[in-house]
C-alpha cells in the first residue's frame, strides 16, 4: 500500500470535519491488517468535551467492521504541518496496533514521516 494514498484519503476526510468551535479540521485514514481502509474526521459539540478526534472516528469505523489490527494511520490537518495524534488517540491506537504499526504525518509540504505507534506512547497502558 502506498502511504501517499492513505494521506490523500486523510486530506479528503478532513474536508468533512465539523469544527465550528476550534476551526481546526483533522482527517485520518486507517489501513488494517486485512488491507482495508477507513477514514474519519473530527466532530465537535457545543458541550466541548464531547469532541471526537479524527483518529478515533476512523478507528471506530474499523472496529465496527470487525477490523482489530491497524497497520498504518495517516493524519492530516490543513491548519498545521506535523499534526500528531493527541494523547487519548495514542492510547486508543496502542490498543489496536499491529506489530510495526505506523503513524504517518505530513512534513515539509509533501514528505511523509513515519513513526511506530509504540514509539509514540512508550510504556503504553494495557491489561
Ligand atoms: N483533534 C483531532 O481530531 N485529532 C488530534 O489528534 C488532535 C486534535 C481535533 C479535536 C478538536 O476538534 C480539534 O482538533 C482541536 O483540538
Amino acid at each position: 500500500m502506498d502511504y501517499k494514498i492513505l494521506m490523500e484519503k486523510a486530506m479528503e476526510a478532513s474536508k468533512n470535519a465539523y469544527v465550528p468551535y476550534s476551526k481546526f479540521p483533522v482527517g485520518a485514514c486507517v489501513l488494517t491488517e486485512n488491507d482495508k481502509i477507513y477514514t474519519g474526521c473530527n466532530f465537535e459539540n457545543a458541550s466541548y468535551g464531547l469532541t471526537i478526534c479524527a483518529e478515533r472516528n476512523a478507528i471506530g469505523s474499523a472496529i465496527t467492521d470487525n477490523e482489530r489490527k491497524i497497520k498504518a494511520i495517516a493524519i492530516y490537518s490543513p491548519n498545521k504541518e506535523n499534526c500528531y495524534p493527541c494523547g487519548a488517540c495514542r492510547q486508543v491506537l496502542f490498543e489496536f496496533k499491529s506489530q510495526d504499526g505506523v503513524v504517518i504525518i505530513l512534513k515539509n509540504g509533501d514528505e511523509l514521516a513515519l513513526h511506530k505507534i509504540e514509539d509514540l506512547l512508550p510504556g503504553g497502558f494495557s491489561l
